[in-house]
């Protein structure tokens, strides 16, 4: 795939931070953000759609029509969003229908796409993987987080991979040289770490955290994400 750039935001475990990293890639790769995460806690309401109030469903109707959806846009402060519905969790195309459909998509736009996943890998995830440039995987220093990592590098092993250290914060060696030996055994490249900061949990807004230029707070954050927006687009 050398003329679409889609970068797929997936991991086999839930709440590593998937949907913030996506949020916040799309908004600094200037990319379309296209939610594939039917739960409640995905990307669309954070984003600030409920599709309560919506007549249509565009991913639904345009993944069965074939029509590329028209994002919507987010303005200067949030990516431009294909919004997710409940529905798709069981109305999920298969892999390559969805890989046909995005990268239709992809080119009809001209700009780059970010997508955010569901966790564990169904068929929208393996469809969306199957023509990303990048597959990026939020990893969490911990036990059942790392064995879950490398679940997922025994099992796709095939895609282009990149590892994202993510709600880093006390050093922990011993989880530390685990990643960097599984990375290094399956060949898999681990992008700039991402801290933990302890006030995203709280945040109300809706708008991307690396657009909140004057919030002191956020600095470390937004020049983490940037250096992981650029190792994507340096991916090779
Ligand atoms: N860098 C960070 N520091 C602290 N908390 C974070 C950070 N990034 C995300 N979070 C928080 O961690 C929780 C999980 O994040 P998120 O919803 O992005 O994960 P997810 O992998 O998409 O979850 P799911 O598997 O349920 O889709 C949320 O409460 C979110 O606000
Ligand atoms: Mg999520």
């Amino acid at each position: 795939m050398t003329d679409i750039d889609v970068t797929t935001v997936a991991a086999w475990k839930g709440g590593v931070g998937k949907t913030t990293l996506a949020f916040e890639l799309a908004y600094q790769l200037n990319a379309v953000l296209v939610d594939l995460d039917w739960d409640r806690g995905g990307a669309s309401r954070a984003w600030g759609y409920r599709h309560e109030t919506r007549r249509r469903a565009m991913l639904l109707d345009s993944l069965e029509n074939g029509k590329p959806p028209t994002p919507l846009r987010g303005g200067d402060r949030k990516p431009d969003l294909v919004p997710s519905h409940p529905d798709l969790a069981v109305s999920q195309p298969d892999p390559e229908t969805l890989a046909d459909r995005l990268s239709d998509w992809a080119r009809h736009w001209g700009r780059p796409v970010v997508v955010d996943t569901h966790p564990g890998g169904g068929d929208a995830t393996f469809g969306a993987m199957a023509v990303s440039r990048v597959v990026a995987v939020p990893t969490v220093f911990g036990t059942k987080e790392l064995d879950a990592l490398e679940g997922m590098l025994e099992e796709v092993p095939d895609y282009p991979l990149m590892l994202v250290p993510n709600l880093v914060r006390a050093p922990n060696t011993r989880d530390r040289a685990r990643l960097r030996k599984l990375a290094t055994d399956a060949d898999v490249p681990v992008a700039p770490p991402v801290p933990w900061c302890a006030w995203i949990p709280t945040r109300q807004i809706r708008i991307a955290i690396t657009s909140e230029p004057v919030a002191k707070r956020a600095e470390e954050y937004t020049a983490q994400i940037q250096e992981v927006a650029q190792a994507i687009r340096q991916y090779s």
